[in-house]
């Protein structure tokens, strides 16, 4: 695996890092997260990325990543990378959701235990909160790097322009921000318009997410929603159904026969395209099984040339 430095820090991530939002909720098999986990490490990807409402339920897919350091990987905390996120809905009331002090504490606080760590690596704020303001996200960020809880802060899904300000803020306040997550893939190219160029900018490393669009630029709905559990065929996956799919097809059938000419799988094309822009420092999959998981750590050994 290949290490590449997140903007102005001292972190290095893998080119390919293993996202936990679903295949680790309380219906996934024990054994099979156990197995992603342990030859994610053994491909050296040492970076998993959490957030608390990952599941289903919401806390799940901490629980099951606690679980299994506690009792499998307690050895190697020091070789992992663990993030962690709040902003999206936890619990009812005013205090369970977005960008206020009260729910970002209380949200790590709670993830912590989940996770059974005294600290996560790298805590984001999962999504910009249009009416908290972005000083108080800011004073909360700080509170929890000054406590201890967070080593680093990083961003989520926030527009160019809210992020340049929280970065600034950021700086200001001593704990630069070290990480911008965002969509991006060949199906979904908007990161190109703002994101990608305002985080290279404020020398943030970029993390992306959804590379195969949750497994559409693998190809294999192009003959059908199949397997019966992949995540277009799941009940419990509501960001991506049949509908979407179908939406998509034409152009998955024309990056798959691109990928096709350059003689590399649509899987490992999609990968290594979103590698070959320096800005990124890594690229987050969230493979459901070990196979898929060695399949995409392929991609960090391509390279492909293509200058779109
Ligand atoms: N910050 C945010 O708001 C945010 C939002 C979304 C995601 N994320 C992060 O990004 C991570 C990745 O997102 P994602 O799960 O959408 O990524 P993705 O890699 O685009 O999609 C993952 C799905 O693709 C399929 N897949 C992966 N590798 C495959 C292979 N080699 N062959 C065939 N199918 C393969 C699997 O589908 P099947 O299950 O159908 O087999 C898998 O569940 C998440 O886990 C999360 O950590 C963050």
């Amino acid at each position: 695996m290949r290490y590449r430095r997140c903007g102005n820090s001292g972190i290095l991530l893998p080119e390919i890092s293993l996202g936990l939002w679903h295949n680790f909720g309380s219906a996934d098999s024990r054994e099979r997260c156990r197995a992603l986990v342990g030859r994610a490490l053994e491909l050296g990807i040492c970076h998993f990325d959490l957030a608390d409402n990952y599941g289903p339920p919401p806390g799940a897919a901490e629980s099951c990543f606690g679980e299994l350091l506690q009792k499998e990987f307690a050895g190697h905390r020091d070789e992992m990378f663990i993030a962690t996120k709040a902003g999206h809905l936890m619990w009812p009331g005013p205090y369970g959701d977005w960008g206020s002090k009260k729910h970002l504490i209380a949200g790590l606080n709670q993830s912590l235990r989940r996770l059974k760590l005294d600290y996560v690596d790298v805590f984001y704020h999962h999504r910009p909160d249009p009416e908290t303001p972005i000083e108080e996200t800011v004073s909360a960020l700080e509170q929890i790097v000054r406590s201890g809880k967070a080593l680093y802060i990083g961003l989520s899904k926030y527009p160019p322009r809210q992020f340049h300000r929280a970065c600034t803020l950021l700086k200001e306040a001593g704990i630069p921000c070290l990480l911008h997550q965002f969509r991006y893939n060949m199906l979904d190219r908007d990161a190109e318009k703002g994101m990608l160029p305002a985080t290279a900018e404020q020398k943030v490393g970029a993390v992306v997410f959804s590379p195969l669009a949750q497994g559409q630029l693998t190809g294999k709905y192009l003959s059908g929603i199949l397997p019966a559990d992949s995540r277009a065929a799941r009940s419990d996956s509501v960001f991506l159904d049949a509908e979407k799919v179908k939406s998509n097809a034409e152009a998955v059938a024309k990056l798959n026969k691109q990928a096709y000419e350059a003689g590399i799988p649509l899987t490992q094309y999609a990968l290594a395209w979103l590698l070959n822009k320096q800005e990124i420092s890594s690229v987050l999959i969230g493979a459901r099984t070990v196979e898929q998981l060695e399949e995409c750590a392929k991609a960090a050994e391509l390279s492909i040339n293509t200058s779109e």
